[in-house]
């Protein structure tokens, strides 16, 4: 086994190799673009990872790890044209930097992109990793449409919103590591505790996500601080602050996200104040916690090596602390 940065490392390189500019430039200069503004690499590392815990070589996942992360870059393009997002890992988003023509077509392209890449593996891998790319980015675009449609919603519920994060976020993280166990022949019953272990990591990489929308650092965080409340997402934190907060405080909380203020910085202070004075702030990360323990686990009922496990347990516990 690698470490978490070596496998970084060689993924980025294979990448680079992989994102070059053809004709018609205008639709793959977005493209390179959007590959190349870094990310953790998060999902490929894992694809990486996994590959080898089930003792294959890692070389053989680059492609399902390359078709996870343009997949994963294909629908932030589209996210961010649906979000109204300026800023992506510090730099313009692709519709703000050229239009959102440009970004519909650049992400429908990485799209195919990515499940072009399985033609690499023969017909048992290739069927195998078809089969679940399909019900996942399936999964992926019910998500968001979920999410867009708690925007104009009054009455989401905790359920529906964990559905929501399942399906738009942590499907996706156990898919990649689904991907390099089957990469691996890994057994079905491994195959199903990594999706597992990575469904559980993507429900709490997304509450942080939302934690960090409203609580990250401006400076370091490289999306626009504050746009979940902007955009009037219904996150952990909204929905349990109005749970947890007075009277008045749910009403001021509801008004403010059923109307487009003139000024967002307001909207932004008052909503974070009550997000912390009801508690919503630290529920959450109790919760981010719950979800991680979760994943921890399944990995007791992996039976690999107590090393890679450590590996696992480490990575899951540095997303926890992440602040980006
Ligand atoms: C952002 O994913 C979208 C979510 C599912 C929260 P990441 O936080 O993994 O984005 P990058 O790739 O590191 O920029
Ligand atoms: C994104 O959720 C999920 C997908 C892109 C499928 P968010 O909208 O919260 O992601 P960020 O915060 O823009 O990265
Ligand atoms: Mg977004
Ligand atoms: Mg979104
Ligand atoms: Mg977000």
């Amino acid at each position: 086994m690698l470490s978490i940065e070596k496998y970084q490392e060689e993924f980025v390189a294979y990448l680079e190799e992989y994102a070059t500019i053809k004709e018609p430039e205008n639709l793959y200069i977005p493209i390179q673009y959007i590959l190349g503004l870094g990310g953790k690499r998060l999902r490929p590392v894992l694809t990486l990872m996994t590959a080898e815990i089930f003792n294959s070589d890692y070389k053989k996942a680059l492609d399902a790890a390359l078709s996870i992360e343009v997949f994963h870059n294909f629908s932030l393009v589209h996210d961010d044209i649906m979000d109204d997002a300026p800023l992506r890992r510090g730099q313009e988003t692709v519709h703000e930097k050229w239009d959102i023509n440009r970004g519909i077509l650049s992400g429908d392209a990485m799209l195919i992109m990515a499940y072009q890449l399985f033609e690499n593996y023969e017909a048992n891998t290739f069927q195998a990793l078809a089969r679940l790319f399909s019900k996942t980015a399936i999964e992926v675009c019910e998500g968001q449409q979920y999410d867009v449609d708690f925007e104009t919603r009054n009455d989401v519920t905790i359920p529906e919103y964990l559905k929501m994060i399942e399906y738009k976020t942590a499907v996706l993280v156990g898919a990649a590591m689904k991907m390099g166990a089957i990469v691996a022949n890994a057994s079905e019953a491994d195959q199903n505790s990594i999706y597992e272990f990575g469904r559980h990591l993507g429900v709490a990489f997304q509450l942080q996500d939302d934690y960090l929308d409203a609580f990250g650092n401006p400076e370091t965080f490289g999306k626009q601080v504050g746009g979940d409340i902007i955009e009037n997402k219904k996150t952990y934190l909204y929905l349990k602050a109005l749970e947890f907060s007075s009277k008045e405080d749910q009403l001021k909380l509801r008004d403010l996200f059923n109307t487009t203020p003139k000024n967002n910085d307001a909207k932004i202070s008052i909503a974070k104040q009550i997000f912390n004075t009801s508690g919503a702030s630290n529920v959450t990360q109790e919760e981010i916690k719950n979800y991680t323990n979760k994943a921890f686990l399944v990995l007791e009922s992996l039976d690999i090596s107590e090393e890679k496990k450590t590996l696992l347990y480490d990575f899951g516990t540095d997303l926890m602390n992440r602040n980006v």
